[in-house]
């Protein structure tokens, strides 16, 4: 008798089977594999968008803090976002590694639109963890300015990842942006 028939026989063919299946569908949905949502945010916007990530995706999340923070007064943190984007500055951060990086196949790493650029405090994230090998999801939050320089400005600091479309919100629409996110994430492959 084949091992087949054996099998067969043996009652262990739709136990079998159903093995197969179970693990196609697990290979399916490691294919987003674990993620991490990465966030700067100065007043308010990116974060929102960030949540709304984390709650439609299930990822942990990362805030990126400036070891001093940014003044409260608007026109004093444009200056200084200024002046730390001529300097290619990298200021110090509360906590600059994600220690169970290894862990994530996805990051989702946001920020808000600093000058056309990415604000200085998330190129000292970039260089401090090493995101090679990893999906990058980029999401931008701006005034107008849409992405501008934002993504190749992260992309170059985050050699070796593989990038996604970036998510671009005005600053205005992002505590209400759930139907972007669900679109972009289904756009990108993260869909529930
Ligand atoms: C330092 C600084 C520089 C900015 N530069 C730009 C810019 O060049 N283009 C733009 O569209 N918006 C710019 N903005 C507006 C922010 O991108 C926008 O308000 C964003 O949603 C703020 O995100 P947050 O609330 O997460 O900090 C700037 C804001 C600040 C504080």
């Amino acid at each position: 008798m084949t091992l087949m028939l054996k099998i067969f026989k043996a009652g262990m063919l739709p136990a079998l089977a159903m093995a197969l299946m179970l693990s196609l569908a697990c290979g399916r949905s490691e294919a987003a594999g674990k993620a991490l949502v990465v966030y700067f945010s100065w007043s308010g916007n990116t974060e929102a968008l960030a949540q709304e990530i984390q709650a439609q995706t299930g990822a942990d999340i990362f805030r990126i803090e400036t070891a001093t923070p940014y003044p409260e007064n608007y026109n004093a943190t444009v200056d200084q976002g200024r002046a730390e984007l001529r300097e290619n500055a990298r200021p110090a951060l509360k906590q600059a590694k994600v220690e169970n990086l290894a862990e994530y196949d996805t990051v989702f790493i946001g920020a808000p639109n600093w000058w056309s650029s990415i604000p200085m405090p998330v190129a000292t994230f970039l260089e401090a963890n090493d995101l090679s090998g990893k999906t990058v999801a980029q999401f931008v939050t701006h005034g107008g300015g849409g992405v501008a320089n934002c993504d190749r400005d992260l992309q170059r600091l985050c050699p070796g990842a593989k990038y996604t479309e970036v998510l671009s919100v005005g600053g205005s629409s992002a505590r209400g942006a759930k139907e972007e996110v669900t679109e972009w994430l289904a756009a990108i492959g993260f869909a529930k």
